[in-house]
This record gives C-alpha cells, sequence and structure tokens, in this order.
C-alpha cells in the first residue's frame, strides 16, 4: 500500500507500507540509499513482516516521490524533515529506523536532531556514517594503522569528488556507465552461498536525482566536522559489512560516532549486503529492536562486539575437553577472555572436570557429553547449543585417538574405529556447526586438531597418519570453501604432546601385555620430551587472531613441515623406521 505525505515545502513524498499499520505491532521504517529507491529493502519486509509494520519510502527526488526545485531542497535538515513528515504520517507513537548509505546519512541526521529524536526508538545503521562523525574519523589518526584506515577511506571517498563534478557524473550515467559500475560493486561480497542474487529496479531519474544527495551536503561536514559532534539518545545498532569497500569497516566502527548504550555488530558481505542477505538484516534488526524493547540494551559505554578474529565476548566449543589439549585449549579460551566455552566429549566425569576449571578461570562453562562420530547426536546437539548459547563463534575439532600399528596388522575394524573418530568426527562437528555460521551470516572460525603424522608418514602409525593427513585435506579444502563465508579454517599439527593419549594408544597386531609395554613406554618418552598441552592451548587459541591455514606445532613438528618441502625423500627414509617402544 502506497500513500503519499506533503513534505514541509510541499515535495510529495511516496510512503510504502508492506503490511497494514496495526498498533499493537512495533513499526520499522526503512531509509534507502543512492542510487537505490524502497524496493532495495524489498527483501528485509519479506523476512520481518510478519512480526513488525514495515514501511519505507522513497526518499525525495527518487523513485515515486516527486524532487524540490532546486538542490538546496536536498539538504539534511530537510531530509531530516521528510524522516519526521513520514512517521506523523503512520500514526503510530515511534518507529524503529533502517536505514543504508545514504538512508543511513540521513538517519543519522534525524536521530541526533531533537525535532525528530523523540519519534524514534532505536536505530539500526548499515553503511552510513554520520557526516560529522565521517569528517571527525578523517581527522582522527593518531597511529600508523589509524594513517592506513583513513589512507584507506580517502581513496574509497574519490567517486565523492566526482559526484560533486559538474556535468561527468550526468554524462556517465546517460551513457549507463555508472549503472555499469553499481552492478559490478554490488556483486562485491555477494560470493556467500546463501547471497541472493536479485538487482534492485533502479531507473536514470534515480541515479541523476541522487547526486543531489551529494552535492547539497557534501563536503562541508566531512572538512568541518565541528568540536562538539551531535548527540543522541536513540539506541543505535551499527552492522558493518566486512567487505564494504566504500564506506570503510574501520569508519563505520569509529567509536567516537557511536552513543553510549549502543552496539557494533560485524557481519559478511560487501556494500549491498541489505540486498543480497536480506535475512541477516532482518534477524539482527529484530534482534536489536527485541533488546531495545525489553530494556536489555547495553548500558553505560557503547559495547562494541568483537571482530571475528577475536576471543572476547566468543562462544566456543571444544571436543575431546576432557583431557589433555581440548581440556588446555578450553581454559586458554577462559583466560582470553571467551564468554562461554561448551565442553564436549564422551566421558562426562572429566568433561565436569574441565568445567570447573573453565568456570575458575573465568567463563561460563556447559558440559555436553557426546560420542563425536554420531551424527545424529552430533546435529541434535548443535541444535541443542543453538537453542541455549546462539551460534558458536569458534569451533575447535579437538577429539581424537591414536593408533600404532603396520599397515597389514590393523584390522579392518580397527580402520573403521580411527577413520570414525579422527575424520567422520571432525566432518560431522563442521558440518553442525559451520551451517549454523553460514545461516548467520557473520563469519566463524572451525580450528581442527590434525598432527604432524598428518605430513610425516611412518611405517608405524599407517592408520593414524592417514586420519590425520585427511583432516589436513579437509581443513584446507574446507577453508576454500568457507572463505566467501568470513570463516576461517585452520589444521593445527602439534609433534608429541605429553597428555593421556600415549596410554590410551591402540597398538594393532600387539596382545594385551606387548600394547601396556609398549604405552608405558610411549608415555615415559612422551613425558621426557615433555611439551604440555598447555603451549599447545596458546598455539591454537593465538590460531584464532591470526588464522594461520596450517600451525606445526613444536619444533618436531616444524622441522617436519619444513623438511616435507625441503627433503622429501629424507621424510620418506625416516618414515622406514620403526619408532614404536617395544
Ligand atoms: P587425550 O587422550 O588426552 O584426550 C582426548 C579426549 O578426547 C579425551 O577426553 C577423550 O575422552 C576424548 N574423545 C576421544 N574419542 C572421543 C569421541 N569419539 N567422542 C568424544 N570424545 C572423544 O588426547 P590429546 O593428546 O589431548 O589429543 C587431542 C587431539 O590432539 C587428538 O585429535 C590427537 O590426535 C591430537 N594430537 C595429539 C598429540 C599428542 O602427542 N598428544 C599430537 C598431535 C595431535
Amino acid at each position: 500500500m502506497t500513500h503519499t505525505v506533503a513534505a514541509s515545502d510541499g515535495v510529495s513524498l511516496a510512503v510504502h507500507a508492506y503490511t497494514e499499520i496495526d498498533q499493537r505491532r512495533p513499526t520499522i521504517l526503512a531509509i534507502h540509499g543512492y542510487p537505490d529507491n524502497h524496493h532495495v529493502w524489498d527483501g528485509v519486509a519479506g523476512n520481518l513482516s510478519g512480526r513488525y509494520n514495515f514501511v519505507a519510502y522513497d526518499v525525495r527526488g527518487i523513485g515515486e516521490s516527486s524532487a524540490p526545485d532546486d538542490r538546496s531542497g536536498y539538504r539534511l535538515p530537510q531530509l531530516v524533515s521528510d524522516t519526521g513528515a513520514v512517521i506523523d504520517s503512520l500514526g503510530v507513537d515511534e518507529v524503529h529506523l533502517l536505514a543504508h548509505d545514504w538512508g543511513s546519512i540521513q538517519a543519522w541526521a534525524a536521530v541526533t536532531d531533537e525535532s525528530v529524536m523523540g519519534k524514534i526508538a532505536s536505530f539500526t545503521s548499515i553503511s552510513g556514517p554520520h557526516l560529522n562523525y565521517a569528517g571527525r574519523f578523517l581527522r582522527s589518526a593518531r597511529t600508523p594503522r589509524g594513517v592506513a584506515d583513513v589512507a584507506r577511506q580517502f581513496l574509497a571517498s574519490t567517486y565523492i569528488w566526482f559526484f560533486l563534478c559538474p556535468g561527468a557524473p550526468e554524462l556517465a550515467i546517460q551513457s549507463r556507465a555508472t549503472a555499469k559500475v553499481f552492478e559490478a560493486v554490488a556483486r562485491i561480497g555477494r560470493s556467500s552461498t546463501r547471497s541472493q542474487r536479485g538487482a534492485v529496479p533502479r531507473s536514470t531519474h534515480d541515479y541523476l536525482n541522487g547526486l543531489n544527495l551529494y552535492r547539497a551536503n557534501m563536503p562541508g561536514p566531512l572538512l568541518s566536522p565541528g568540536e562538539q559532534l551531535p548527540q543522541t539518545r536513540v539506541p543505535v545498532q551499527v552492522l558493518v559489512p566486512r567487505k564494504d569497500y566504500f564506506v570503510s569497516p574501520p569508519l563505520q566502527r569509529f567509536t567516537g560516532a557511536i552513543p553510549d548504550g549502543s552496539r557494533v555488530v560485524t557481519i559478511e558481505g560487501g556494500h549491498w549486503v541489505v540486498n543480497s542477505r536480506p535475512d541477516v538484516i532482518a534477524r539482527l534488526t529484530s534482534e536489536w529492536i527485541d533488546l531495545v524493547t525489553e530494556g536489555a540494551a547495553p548500558t553505560g559505554k557503547s559495547s562494541v562486539v568483537t571482530g571475528a578474529r577475536d576471543v572476547r565476548g566468543k562462544l566456543a566449543l571444544v571436543t575431546g575437553a576432557g583431557s589433555g589439549i581440548g581440556r588446555a585449549t578450553a581454559i586458554e579460551f577462559a583466560r582470553q577472555g571467551a564468554a562461554t566455552v561448551v565442553l564436549v566429549d564422551r566421558d562426562h566425569a572429566t568433561a565436569n572436570e574441565t568445567a570447573e576449571m573453565v568456570r575458575a578461570a573465568g567463563a561460563e562453562a556447559a558440559v555436553y557429553p557426546l560420542d563425536v562420530t554420531d551424527e545424529a547426536a552430533m546435529e541434535d546437539l548443535a541444535a541443542q547449543v543453538h537453542n541455549k548459547h546462539g551460534v558458536v563463534d569458534i569451533l575447535v575439532n579437538n577429539a581424537g585417538i591414536a593408533m600404532a600399528g603396520r599397515f597389514l596388522e590393523t584390522s579392518s575394524e580397527q580402520w573403521d574405529a580411527i577413520i570414525a573418530v579422527n575424520v567422520r568426527g571432525v566432518i560431522n562437528g563442521s558440518r553442525a556447526f559451520g551451517g549454523q555460521m553460514v545461516e548467520r551470516g557473520q563469519g566463524g572460525t572451525i580450528i581442527n586438531v590434525a598432527s604432524a603424522a598428518a605430513f610425516l608418514p611412518s611405517k608405524s602409525m599407517v592408520a593414524y597418519g592417514t586420519t590425520k593427513a585427511a583432516v589436513l585435506a579437509l581443513s584446507e579444502s574446507m577453508r576454500a570453501d568457507l572463505a566467501d563465508e568470513g570463516i576461517t579454517v585452520t589444521a593445527v599439527c602439534p609433534g608429541f604432546v605429553n597428555t593421556n593419549i600415549a596410554k590410551s594408544t591402540i597398538y594393532a597386531g600387539m596382545s594385551a601385555e606387548a600394547q601396556e609395554r609398549a604405552r608405558q613406554r610411549a608415555d615415559a618418552a612422551y613425558r621426557r620430551r615433555n611439551y604440555t598441552p598447555e603451549a599447545v592451548a596458546k598455539a591454537i587459541v593465538k590460531s584464532v587472531r591470526t588464522g594461520s591455514p596450517v600451525l606445526p606445532i613444536a619444533a618436531e613438528s616444524r622441522v617436519g613441515y619444513a623438511m616435507r618441502r625441503i627433503s622429501p625423500s629424507l621424510v620418506r627414509l625416516v618414515a622406514r623406521f620403526d619408532i614404536r617402544q617395544t
């Protein structure tokens, strides 16, 4: 349903309600950017109109709205007055603003303007800063990193100077060159398998009239942002698309711009994420409205949600968390500020012990007993964890068993058993939790614990090495596959680590007594080597930040990894020695 609203200067604004306005439901008012019209919101509206009144309007000069007589009619105070007039026309007490690009620039002006601020219950901003804040950002560089961020944004903003040139942009638009450039830009960050491909129907008229937004309002506030930045009492959520090359993430995250009681969420996608992942925009908008409505939005200093590469505040899940590397990793996550660590192990008692240690180190802990070989149980676990804790940010597929033995000594059942835990277990975990990460659209980290045995063949550990090589290959291919989703996959390859693994290693083809002797000797050797699981855990947790593809840990693993490339024949020669301690 479309109705028109007369702006204070007589321009008529086309307001599109995607739903009936039901006074009992919250109302979302969406403002589009350049060179879009209200149709950029069609996907988001489709996701939200079941729970909310959803309204979007064509900004003056665009779509079905009429245009002012001259460029001064596009100045921000007039645009703010338009927003106020549209809100008043809806007959509701207040609206939740949702805005993108130039729409977000206008919305920032509205939420910092006393005349409309009171009509706005919350604001979700995507890819459009307050212009004064942007001006302050451009002067904010104090560190080399800051200088690089600002320089990058300056380069990204060159199109603005082009738009300000008289005549040239009009020629580019008439020749359809501009439309082609925008279509190409819209493809950036659209590589997720969940991305929608639909283009927003735009007219030459939208492209041409929209130039006035730039010309009437820029570069003034960018060059002189003023001493006192405009303030707001409206709770703001800033969604920062990681691959936005126009309005760079550092500018969007610029904390000087985020009022207290707000949050910043990094999402996967490019500048037109509104159009490519409407499901993600809808979910986060709805989440923010709920938080604000329930009075649960953060208070005090703005709570900046950390980026994908940060452990602080995150939900981590570790399999095989009852012992050794898994236990140490869970504790290290807690030490580094993870909010919750989910502990999965087939041994409930030892996982509970780890939970106590995780709590003592300052994080929440939850224990789920599970055999990682059981795919259905893993799917069930993923659903439970999702319900109770949300989407896992960092998944560590660590559970594994060791097996020593020559090829023909290893029975078919033993092959099945080790493949089930070491390979299927990793696949099961990655499928169940990786699927949720992709759906959420905010990236994530998957760390698979392989071993130096992945790249160091040995005739004494044929089955183990095979499974770990599979984990390495799986991790490298998964990394390539999930890169488009912002998910980083790392294969961790430790050498000999002093854990319980030596005491539980299965020795194929040996009598029980011989196996026990071999275990004792191997355990003593691991102890002499004394590389601790805590050291491995530190490296694993650090890899969340560095995002390494393959991480050899301990000297023997690093040397082996290098030798594999420098002298593969030497590695093959060493493989022929029996390293079992019989
Ligand atoms: P560990 O034996 O001390 O701990 C393994 C944990 O995984 C135990 O709590 C066990 O109950 C659990 N687990 C085993 N199978 C499971 C299953 N099917 N479902 C659920 N939980 C299960 O061993 P460690 O040394 O901490 O090993 C962890 C990972 O590190 C394994 O994948 C192992 O292959 C790998 N690794 C270990 C090295 C070492 O020298 N300790 C070297 C290189 C890699």
